[in-house]
């Protein structure tokens, strides 16, 4: 019985299992696509035990809810993608490296990059779960039901489908947070001061979407006169998630672990962080230089560029090493014409440009 012997291994390796665990996460979800509700023969279990990278209470969860697992995996790649625009410019660029480990052996290390990553898919799978609700995707939720907002004009209505945030809020936080929960550490230990750590950085994921949903509007009347608006309950676009918590990554906040089990600031004379902020236990390990035992990929053959001074000029990104240049031929659309009617016809115009990529 594999599970027996994950518990066995738990009480006498337990630091060697989570390296394991850890590898095998449910963002794989957002690395193999899960087959679409219609596909599924209801009640049939194999889609779950097939589902690579859930903890058993995911396994469970999964059974109970199988027709979200396909937008917790499309959560998943939303939250993913965005990290990988994010950090773009930056040594550590959120690659993933395979379709099992996701992220490679960087997430064993509990860094601010960790954070961000944790935070951004849990948001992720908010923002999925609250718009299939609204799609009436899930036979378990429907549109928003958030009560009229107090400020709302008197003549506006308040009734459109909304996006469900709550249930999405609520539903990311069972199935989230079921991994770190499972686990059972020793109070004050490393490990679960990374628990604590995960478990504060996916609230502050989700809460981001919870927070930044807000209230859009239509016109109503005669003749686009607006003298009537129905208004609705509507996720922010993920993009300006992912610039809040880029900005929470930025000021996360360091903590360690107490003997009596709780995180706190390594220097006292910060902020102690709200639910919403970010915040980690580990420096971030060197991303300069390819690193089998942190999982750094280094940034050798990364592009940069030669006149910036930002965290994507050659001086930083490439750490010192220098650069090669090579010239790389860009194809560009061009010389656009509108022809009547309705298309757009282009030229193909080619370019050659200057590249850099590290040493
Ligand atoms: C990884 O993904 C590729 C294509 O996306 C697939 O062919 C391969 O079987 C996957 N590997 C595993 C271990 O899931
Ligand atoms: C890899 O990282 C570890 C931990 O930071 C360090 O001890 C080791 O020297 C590094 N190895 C190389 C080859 O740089
Ligand atoms: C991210 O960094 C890795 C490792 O340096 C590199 O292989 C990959 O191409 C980079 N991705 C992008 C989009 O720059
Ligand atoms: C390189 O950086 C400079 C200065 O920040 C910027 O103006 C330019 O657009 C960048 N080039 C590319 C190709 O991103």
């Amino acid at each position: 019985m594999p599970g027996m012997l994950l518990l066995f291994s738990t009480a006498l390796l337990s630091s060697c299992v989570q390296l394991l665990a850890e590898a095998n996460s449910w963002w794989s979800l957002a690395m193999n696509p899960v087959q679409r509700p219609e596909m599924f023969i209801i009640g049939a279990q194999p889609v779950c035990s097939q589902l690579p990278g859930l903890s058993p209470g995911q396994r469970k969860l999964c059974q109970l809810y199988q027709e979200h697992m396909a937008y917790i995996g499309e959560g998943a790649k939303t939250g993913i993608k965005e990290c990988q625009y994010q950090f773009r410019q930056r040594r550590w660029n959120c690659s993933t490296v395979d379709n099992t480990s996701v992220f490679g052996r960087v997430m064993q290390i509990g860094s601010r990059e960790t954070a961000f990553t944790y935070a951004v898919s849990a948001a992720g799978v908010v923002n999925a779960i609250s718009r299939a609700c609204r799609e009436g995707e899930l036979s378990t939720c429907g549109c928003s039901r958030t009560a009229r907002p107090k400020d709302l004009p008197r003549d506006w209505l308040w009734g459109g489908c909304g996006d469900n945030v709550e249930y999405g809020y609520r539903f990311a936080k069972e199935f989230v947070d079921a991994r770190e929960r499972e686990k059972n550490f020793a109070k004050g230990s490393e490990e679960q001061g990374r628990v604590l750590m995960n478990l504060q950085n996916n609230e502050a994921g989700r809460r981001a979407v919870y927070k930044m949903a807000d209230v859009a509007c239509k016109c109503h009347g005669v003749s686009g006169s607006c003298s009537l608006k129905t208004c609705w309950l509507q996720l922010a676009e993920f993009r300006k998630v992912g610039d809040q918590l880029k900005e929470k990554y930025d000021s996360a906040a360091a903590m360690r672990i107490t003997r009596k089990g709780k995180l706190e600031l390594v220097n006292s004379r910060f902020n102690q962080p709200t639910p919403e902020d970010l915040v980690y236990v580990d420096p971030s390990p060197d991303y300069c230089f390819r690193n089998e035992t942190t999982g750094s990929l280094g940034t050798q053959g990364r592009l940069c560029n030669k006149t910036s001074e930002g965290t994507d000029g050659c001086e930083l990104m490439c750490c010192g090493r220098g650069y090669d240049q090579f010239k790389s031929v860009q194809v560009e659309r061009c010389h656009c014409k509108f022809h009547w009617c309705c298309f757009v016809k282009c030229k193909k115009c080619t370019e050659v440009v200057d590249q850099y990529v590290c040493k």
